[in-house]
């Protein structure tokens, strides 16, 4: 992360994408952990939390939105799982288009491929969709699932332990 000052500076964002359990938040837990032991505050959250937080918290909503933004790194995990109602989608708009304004790094995980990103189903979609790809280059995780790996070796653990 000695190249954060120039990720910083003109703004360079990913988009994790690939299967699931193929590492991306752990990778973009990585780089959050590697920012903040330089006390660069990292924001790494998900949408369920900022809809719940918009929808429930008692902070003004501006100003929760205005303090995702100031992080110098914000990390929305999982984007692309809150789809469904219009009210979710217009929440999921500000964030991203505060970001965009703002012209600080995001970090993306999904598990969208960017042609599907890329061909958004609505215009609403395709509002969100494309600054994101305007701020993220896509960053491709192949392999195989790590959990199921590790589901597969706790149950041989077990299968000794009964024997
Ligand atoms: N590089 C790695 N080395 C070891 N374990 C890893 C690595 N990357 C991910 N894991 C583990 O594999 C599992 C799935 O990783 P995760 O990042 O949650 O996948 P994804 O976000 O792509 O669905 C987690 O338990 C995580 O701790
Ligand atoms: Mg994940």
């Amino acid at each position: 992360m000695e190249k954060w000052e120039t990720v910083r500076s003109e703004n360079l964002g990913y988009l994790l994408w690939g299967n699931v359990g193929s590492g991306k938040s752990y990778f973009a837990g990585c780089i959050a952990n590697a920012l903040m032991e330089r006390e660069i505050p990292v924001c790494m959250t998900n949408f369920a939390t900022i809809l719940n937080h918009l929808f429930y918290g008692s902070e003004n909503r501006n100003a929760y939105i205005v303090r995702l933004c100031s992080y110098p790194l914000l990390i929305l995990d999982d984007f692309g799982m809150e789809r469904g109602t219009e009210y979710g989608l217009e929440q999921v708009y500000n964030v991203i288009d505060s970001r965009y304004i703002s012209k600080k790094p995001l970090i993306a995980t999904t598990n969208l491929t960017p042609e599907q990103l890329k061909n958004p189903e609505d215009v609403p979609h395709a509002r969100i969709y494309g600054r994101l790809l305007e701020m993220c280059t896509p960053v491709r995780f192949t392999g195989d699932d790590f959990r199921k790996a590790a589901a597969q070796q706790k149950m041989e653990r077990l299968k000794k332990l009964m024997e």
